[in-house]
């Protein structure tokens, strides 16, 4: 998505070149495979964009920063994979379907490991603050990751609730990236706290796209199974949508899908899209969507930079809003 951006590459070579010891090779394999099955790098591209948007010049020491986070991504994906009894990543199997859930545990520790050691190769006196804010957000996506395990076994997830939750184990993380830019950038306080809430309504209307991809994504592109999350029982938007307008023909409908052991997940799947078509939820989710992203752009929009600075940011979060994968 950004290979051909000059932060990509930057990151990308970053990546290329990062060496990681042979043995164990259970606990070292695991790593380089994820890190080289390339995401869309959209976390690390936002550090980079971050400093830059307060000036930052020298960006060669905005990357170890950039870097930090998008291992402890990968290392958050490795063990959401697991949590999520997901058979496939970015196109390929999963870490512990390949390996198994004892080596994704391990190797995933391993890589957040690494991320906190990459961080500390930033300039010595921005590593306090940027520590403070990695450790809050990397504890906030714990505390979201938990609640997304225990909506699966919540019967009324409300809508409240689920825009907490994905505020917490995706959000932050995006807002915190575009904060440790700005640190990086020596921004004050207030810019900063101007672009991690750009940050967060842009996360959130991420994840509500996240969760639609995983009903309506191309199979060939989207590199995730889908109609995962509706075989978890996951409180998506979606369901929670439906849950709120169904009448009462539908609902027997429903409950009979919720309910059921016996019915073949891809006739799940197709039955529950049924249900969503009925009531138009895909619209509905579209137009929350797009809520998160006039709050994300309001908050760009307050920044106290020339507008001329910003374009490359709101050219992102464009890209983000289209994405099919
Ligand atoms: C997946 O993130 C996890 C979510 C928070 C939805 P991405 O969609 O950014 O995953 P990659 O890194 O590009 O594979
Ligand atoms: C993931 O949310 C959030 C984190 C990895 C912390 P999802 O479970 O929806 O992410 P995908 O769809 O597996 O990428
Ligand atoms: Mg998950
Ligand atoms: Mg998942
Ligand atoms: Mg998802």
């Amino acid at each position: 998505m950004f290979e051909q951006h000059p932060y990509g590459k930057l990151i990308g070579e970053y990546i290329q070149n990062a060496e990681f010891p042979k043995q164990p090779a259970d606990l070292y394999d695991p790593i380089k495979y994820i890190l080289s099955l390339a995401g869309k790098r959209i976390r690390p591209m936002l550090v980079l964009m971050g400093a830059k948007l307060f000036g930052k010049e020298n960006l060669e020491e905005v990357v170890p920063a950039s870097i930090a986070i998008e291992y402890f991504h990968n290392f958050s994906l490795i063990h959401d994979d697991i949590m999520d009894r997901a058979p496939l990543r970015r196109g390929q199997a999963t870490v512990h379907q390949k390996w198994n859930d004892n080596v994704a545990i391990l190797s995933g520790d391993a890589l957040l490991v690494k991320a906190y050691q990459e961080l500390g190769k930033s300039p010595a006196d921005r590593i306090p603050d940027l520590l403070q804010v990695f450790s809050k957000i990397a504890l906030e996506v714990c505390e979201g990751q938990q609640l997304d395990m225990d909506f699966e076994k919540t019967a009324h997830v409300s809508e409240d609730d689920y825009l907490n939750m994905i505020r917490l184990k995706t959000s932050v993380l995006l807002g915190g990236a575009l904060q440790m830019g700005a640190i990086l950038a020596h921004a004050d306080a207030n810019q900063q706290k101007l672009i991690y809430d750009f940050g967060v309504n842009l996360g959130i209307a991420f994840q509500l796209q996240d969760d639609y991809l995983d009903v309506y994504g191309d199979p060939n592109t989207f590199g995730k199974q889908v109609g995962g999350d509706i075989l978890c029982n996951k409180k998506t938007y979606l369901r929670i949508k439906t849950e709120q307008l169904i009448d009462s023909d539908a609902r027997v409908e429903f409950e009979e899908l919720i309910q059921s052991d016996s019915i073949l997940d891809t006739e799940k799947v197709s039955r529950m899209k049924n249900l969503y078509a009925q009531f138009n939820i895909d619209g509905y989710a579209e137009e929350i969507k797009l809520r998160f992203m006039d709050l994300a752009y309001n908050k760009l929009d307050e920044i106290a930079v020339p507008e001329s600075q910003k374009e490359e940011l709101k050219k992102l979060a464009d890209t983000l809003m289209h994405r099919t994968r």
